[in-house]
């Protein structure tokens, strides 16, 4: 992978040169925790324009910025309410993203034109030494959506990013190789407009956590929302989608593919894509294994979804949005 124009090895000249072509306008896929994200200069409205090519995704959509530090909240959003200040001190660096009102500077271009902006500070250290190299460099942070085509699978790994988005990409754009993500799946979204935390979009830091840190309930639809709904476009009924199709919780026929908990024996005939032994591993391979049905070309997978709370809650709801199609 290493003689690919895009793929690089992440050295500290590495970072330095992402961090410089991001500067000068170009794209700059990222490993993070939860996902690879696609990153540009939040502040540059032409490369931030390119991700949306790129992505072909609508511009309305917005995109989160991730800064380096809980120091650089006060940069892009005002009015921060002390349960969001708590929030990120116990959680970042990590899967979370905080929606609170926006500053000046986080322009509708960014923000799809909504009063609020994304943030989160990514633990992944080539995420992290990307951003506060960028930073040193700019007064900028980088703005990223995961690096998928709209609507489609999440990457987990830099090969699935090069596979999906080389067609879209140039050649002064990079992807930084930093290894599978190890959490899997996409960050908690948490709404931080109301007297209370919403989860906008379950991830791996669960309900229970985040009421745990906060001794607090958490707001939810039922309790009435405060403000305008935002769009959320991993919140759309189908999203997360390979090609084949995804059946949830039923018996997979032959040449069907699989992905259940290792406990599970395979039928006869049956593609077993993926036996994780527990939640976190499950959410951790679901994305590749995705992907691996789509390159065996399979018409189908069949998916034994994970009970109980927990991450198991976001993997549910990825699903669901999957088995929705595209
Ligand atoms: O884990 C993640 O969050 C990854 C990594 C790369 O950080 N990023 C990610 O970005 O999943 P994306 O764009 O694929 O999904 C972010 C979601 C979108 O559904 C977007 O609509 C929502 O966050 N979002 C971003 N800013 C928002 C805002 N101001 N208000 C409401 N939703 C927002
Ligand atoms: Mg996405």
């Amino acid at each position: 992978m290493s003689d690919s124009p895009f793929i690089s090895n992440c050295a500290a000249d590495t970072i330095r040169e992402a961090a410089a072509a991001l500067k000068a306008g170009h794209l700059v896929a990222f490993p993070t925790e939860t996902v690879y994200g696609l990153g540009a200069d939040a502040r540059n409205p032409e490369a931030v324009k390119r991700i949306y090519e790129v992505k072909g995704r609508p511009s309305d959509h917005p995109l989160i910025v991730h800064i380096s530090s809980i120091n650089q909240l006060d940069m892009w959003a005002t009015g921060i309410p002390d349960y969001a200040i708590e929030l990120s001190r116990v959680f970042w660096p990590g899967p979370m993203t905080l929606i609170l009102k926006r500053k000046d500077i986080a322009k509708d271009f960014i923000t799809g034109g909504q009063d609020t902006i994304g943030l989160r500070v990514p633990s992944h250290p080539i995420a992290l030494g990307l951003i506060q190299e960028f930073e040193k460099i700019t007064d900028s942070a980088i703005a990223a959506p995961s690096a998928n085509r709209f609507g489609h699978v999440s990457p987990t790994r830099a090969l699935d990013v090069f596979t999906e988005l080389r067609k879209y990409l140039s050649w002064d754009d990079l992807i930084l190789d930093g290894g599978t993500s190890n959490v899997g799946i996409e960050s908690t979204i948490v709404d931080c407009l109301g007297t209370r935390p919403q989860v906008l979009r379950p991830g791996a830091i669960t309900d229970a956590m985040l009421q745990n840190a906060l001794g607090i309930e958490l707001g939810s639809n039922e309790t009435g929302s405060p403000h305008p709904p935002i769009r959320v476009s991993g919140s759309l009924e189908s999203h997360y989608a390979p090609i084949a199709k995804v059946v949830l919780d039923q018996i997979p026929q032959v040449g069907q593919g699989f992905i259940a908990g290792s406990e599970i024996r395979t039928p006869e005939g049956v593609i077993r894509l993926a036996s994780p032994e527990s939640d976190e591993d499950f959410a951790r391979v679901l994305y590749a294994s995705l992907r691996a049905a789509d390159e065996k070309k399979l018409d189908f997978i069949v998916v034994q979804q994970p009970d109980g709370d927990g991450i198991a809650t976001a993997i549910r709801d990825r699903l669901r949005r999957a088995a929705n199609g595209r």
